[in-house]
């Protein structure tokens, strides 16, 4: 067998330390894959006097990042730094020096990876982020090899743990917004900053990834439409229990005649799709592709071991390929490099979508007349309508609809008549609707 294949470490943290576990415990497994050894020779952590539990007399430790990147002993850098200023400078600097790049970093791909694979390529290295979506899942792997005999058409995903753990909790236990998420940051789930997860902006990041591997563009995170759950109220998610629909945070990406469709947001899911059955902190994407039909990924999206997992994946599969002519490896973005091609990323006044809208209507004839009227003059056919009993004689009566498939500049429109309507109080509540069947 060839010598071990050395590694550099960059962030002994949490998913830092779950990868040097998995590859000390799964040494011998992992050798017989990759055909030699992998150690963590080198590793960068923010201080040397804390216990590192699985370092060991062998693993040069460090705080000087430069230490492991330009140390000529390494041969591949797991980048575990997080963020996108010195991750990104750490990155291109391995980049430059000729070593691969392991990474678990959804926004440095998502925001920097165009030029990130640009230069990989020109260098003849590789930069493996399996680890950076839906955590342990192997979903990168399967979409950008797995599917590759398949036409893409849509992917639709929970691909933020701690937004539904919140909407779970929530849901089932009726817990306070504020205190699930108070959980999930001591689990260890939440984003350094955790208006990352709520506000959508972590699941975006993944979804940018997916949507490229799915459909071969460039990566476009500043083209994703991004809605948190923050604004999701008890009563929504009792309306949409009562008509057979889960509310879920989903990331999703399709391709239409006219562009793409690259969103995340709350959805109502049908009650009897496996999706809407995922709970907690899992993570799950289905993929509808043409010759395979639908397939589901399921599995913990975050964690010290689910994410160390990934990254072992990917270190295995650059050990694989190091003698390989780097022309004949995985393109980063599943097609070569020079096919990609710059289909237009929809705004999202452009998509289609079901919706469910909330009103509030005042109890007195005619009022719903003027609705059902707005809303067919926008195109807007009714699916389902349900009109709660007035509240302890209240003068207003919430109304919930379900709509078909309609442009979504079309509910926009008639969402501002409606909310101009004397009968009508406060705004109207709107969250899209997928069917997610073939
Ligand atoms: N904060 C992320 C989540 C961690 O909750 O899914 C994994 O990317």
């Amino acid at each position: 067998m060839l010598n071990p294949v050395k590694v550099g470490i960059l962030g002994l943290g949490t998913v830092g330390g779950g990868t040097v576990h998995v590859l000390q415990r799964n040494a011998e497994e992992i050798a017989r894959r990759a055909g030699r050894g992998i150690v963590v020779t080198h590793a960068c952590a923010k201080e040397l006097n804390k216990t590192h539990p699985y370092s060991t007399d062998e693993m040069v430790l460090t705080t000087q990042l430069s230490e492991v990147v330009s140390n000529p002993e390494v041969d591949i850098v797991i980048e575990l730094l997080g963020g996108t200023t010195i991750a990104r400078e750490m990155m291109l600097q391995a980049i430059a020096n000729g070593k691969h790049v392991v990474t678990a970093n959804k926004a440095l791909i998502a925001k920097h990876g165009n030029d990130i694979f640009a230069a990989a390529q020109e260098k003849g290295v590789m930069v493996a982020f399996e680890a950076a979506v839906a955590g342990g899942i192997p979903i990168i792997k399967a979409v950008r090899e797995g599917l590759a005999g398949n036409k893409i058409e849509w992917i639709a995903g929970i691909i933020n743990g701690t937004s539904n753990f919140i909407l779970t909790e929530m849901r089932d236990k009726g817990s306070q917004f504020a205190d699930v998420l108070a959980e999930a940051q001591r689990l260890g789930y939440a984003e350094r900053d955790p208006a990352f997860d709520i506000e959508g902006v972590d699941a975006a990041h993944k979804l940018t990834i997916l949507a490229s591997l799915a459909f071969g563009i460039p990566l476009q995170f500043e083209k994703v439409y991004m809605e948190g759950i923050t604004k999701i109220s008890p009563e929504d998610v009792q309306y949409a229990s009562e008509l057979g629909y889960i509310i879920k945070h989903l990331g999703i990406t399709k391709r239409t005649d006219n562009g793409i469709e690259l969103r995340v947001h709350p959805t109502l899911v049908p009650n009897k799709r496996l999706l809407a059955n995922v709970d907690g902190v899992m993570n799950a994407v289905l993929v509808q592709a043409d010759a395979l039909g639908q397939s589901l990924y399921y599995g913990a999206g975050a964690g010290a071991l689910p994410t160390g997992s990934s990254i072992v994946a990917d270190l295995v599969d650059v050990t694989r390929t190091l003698t390989t002519d780097p022309g004949n490896r995985v393109p980063h973005l599943a097609f070569q490099p020079n096919a990609l091609v710059d289909l237009p990323i929809l705004p999202i006044e452009e998509i289609e979508s079901s919706y469910y809208l909330r009103l509030s209507a005042w109890d007195k004839l005619g009022v719903m007349a003027q609705v059902t009227n707005i809303l067919s003059d926008n195109g807007i056919s009714i699916e389902a309508l349900i009109q709660k009993e007035p509240i302890c004689g209240a003068a207003h009566v919430s109304v919930v609809m379900l709509t078909h498939k309609v442009v979504e500049k079309q509910v926009n429109k008639a969402i501002q008549t409606i909310e101009k309507l004397d009968g009508i109080s406060g705004q109207v509540t709107r969250i899209r609707l997928e069917m997610l069947d073939g």
